[in-house]
């Protein structure tokens, strides 16, 4: 078959088409195999238990004072607004003022842990931040993503 038209329309749909790809199949929206389902329930698990349990060598836990699993708003005795941190993890990587840097959710993880808890963060994508990541980003399930963008 004889291809008609000039060489820029083929090249704009060969535009068209690149940029519509990123939104056409995305792995995630592939039905998850039972593999993938397990492997997430897991994490989100462990990232919940670690949450209500681990003091990760401080004193108390997440939930100390993030009540409800980190569902629920609080304050801590000063006063300070605890927020709740559904929806936190989409809105994150975002600007920190006390870093003066912007920061990922597992680095503000890290944060909470070495300034709130007094403990000492798991290393950066080691199983247990992820699993915390996992199960923080579960609490955002449906959420907008990206609202700290103007
Ligand atoms: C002693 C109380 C306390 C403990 C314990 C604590 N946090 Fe926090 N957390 C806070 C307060 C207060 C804020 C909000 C104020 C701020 O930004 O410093 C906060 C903020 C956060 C945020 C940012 C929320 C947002 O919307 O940006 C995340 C994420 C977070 N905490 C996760 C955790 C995790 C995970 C743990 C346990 C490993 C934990 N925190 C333990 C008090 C605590």
């Amino acid at each position: 078959m004889m291809m008609r038209g000039n060489g820029s329309e083929w090249r704009a749909a060969l535009m068209v088409a690149a940029l519509a790809m990123p939104f056409a199949a995305r792995a995630a929206d592939a039905p998850p195999s039972q593999a993938a389902q397990a492997a997430l329930q897991q994490a989100v698990q462990k990232g919940a238990d670690l949450f209500a349990h681990e003091s990760f060598g401080g004193a108390g836990t997440c939930e100390t004072c993030h009540l409800n699993g980190g569902r629920d708003r609080g304050k801590l005795p000063n006063g300070k607004e605890i927020p709740s941190l559904v929806g936190a993890a989409a809105s994150y990587p975002r600007y920190n003022p006390r870093a003066q840097s912007v920061v990922t959710l597992s680095q503000r993880i890290s944060g909470c842990i070495r300034n709130a808890l007094k403990g000492t963060p798991p290393p950066l994508g080691s199983p247990d931040m992820v699993a915390l990541e996992t199960y923080l980003t579960y609490l955002s399930k449906g959420t907008v993503m990206g609202r700290q963008f103007q």
